[in-house]
């Protein structure tokens, strides 16, 4: 048999923290035969609030991580290092690889009725104004609101996903597009769909919620099979299918990944970033 050597290969898939199990978790539903080598770069998170230049050093170092575990495509499941990094160094690169933002963008632009669309990310994703540009590539007459959200990444990171902290912070933050009269709003950021219901429930059930997550899987599958290298049913793997590495303290990390992972997580690996 004429087995794809590159198919049996895991995807990298990273973020600068716990926000891109989001986007793997989507991975495994969608892609359940693919293995997967996850990156939290628990360090030096957050990138929101980090230099261009900075953000751009951070995903070279992970991208030649994730390389060094011979992987054949990457997902940037990072709103902010796909928005200021993913063109950047997308050419510098020999395996395909894929960010959140143009996936998330597509939809909201496909599913607004009224065409006024919110966006809440990370300062730098705010300030790149990348999704705007996209949704405009999509649909000009759309109309779009975007808010920095700082204080979300640290809430999540810190684990309060149900609390009156992190919810007053979200109703200071949504005050204003609250009065914009939009009817979709897109989690701009990895870490924001662990905050959906706080989220939702102060925007209101008049707003549909973006999660790019889901589409992402879906571009990521459709890459994997324009390019020859999914994995099929027959590489299905008994153990080791997935893997985890971290910047810093694994044991936080664990213990969220199993909260949110489908299945338990035993061993995460921690390694020091700044030695790729
Ligand atoms: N989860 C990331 C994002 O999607 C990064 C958040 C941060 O580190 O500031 O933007």
């Amino acid at each position: 048999m004429n087995i794809n050597k590159d198919s049996l290969a895991p995807i990298g898939v990273f973020d600068s923290g716990v926000g891109g199990l989001t986007v793997a978790r989507e991975i495994i539903r969608q892609l359940p035969n693919e293995k997967i080598v996850y990156f939290g770069d628990t360090a030096r998170v957050p990138y929101g609030s980090k230099s261009k230049e900075n953000i751009i050093r951070y995903s070279r170092q992970i991208i030649r991580f994730l390389k060094s575990k011979n992987v054949k495509a990457i997902v940037v499941a990072c709103n902010t290092a796909s928005a200021i990094a993913l063109e950047e160094i997308r050419d510098e690169i020999d395996i395909p690889i894929i960010g959140v933002v143009k996936p998330g963008a597509k939809v909201a632009a496909a599913n607004t009725k009224n065409k006024r669309v919110g966006i809440i990310a990370t300062e730098a994703t705010i300030n790149s104004n990348i999704y705007t540009n996209v949704i405009h590539e999509n649909d000009k007459d759309i109309t779009v609101f975007g808010k920095a959200c700082p204080l979300f990444v640290p809430l999540v990171e810190e684990g309060l996903l149900e609390d009156s902290v992190t919810d007053e912070i979200a109703k200071r933050y949504l005050e204003e597009l609250k009065t914009k009269d939009i009817d979709t709003l897109i989690l701009g950021c990895t870490h924001y769909p662990l905050i959906r219901k706080t989220v939702g429930r102060i925007i209101g059930d008049n707003v549909n919620l973006v999660n790019p997550a889901y589409e992402t899987a879906l571009s990521l599958k459709e890459l994997l099979i324009e390019k020859g290298i999914a994995a099929g049913d027959e590489h299905q793997y008994e153990n080791e299918m997935y893997e985890f590495y971290v910047s810093d303290i694994a044991e936080k990390f664990k213990k969220f990944a199993n909260s949110i992972m489908p299945f338990n997580i035993d061993y995460i690996h921690q390694i020091n970033i700044e030695e790729y």
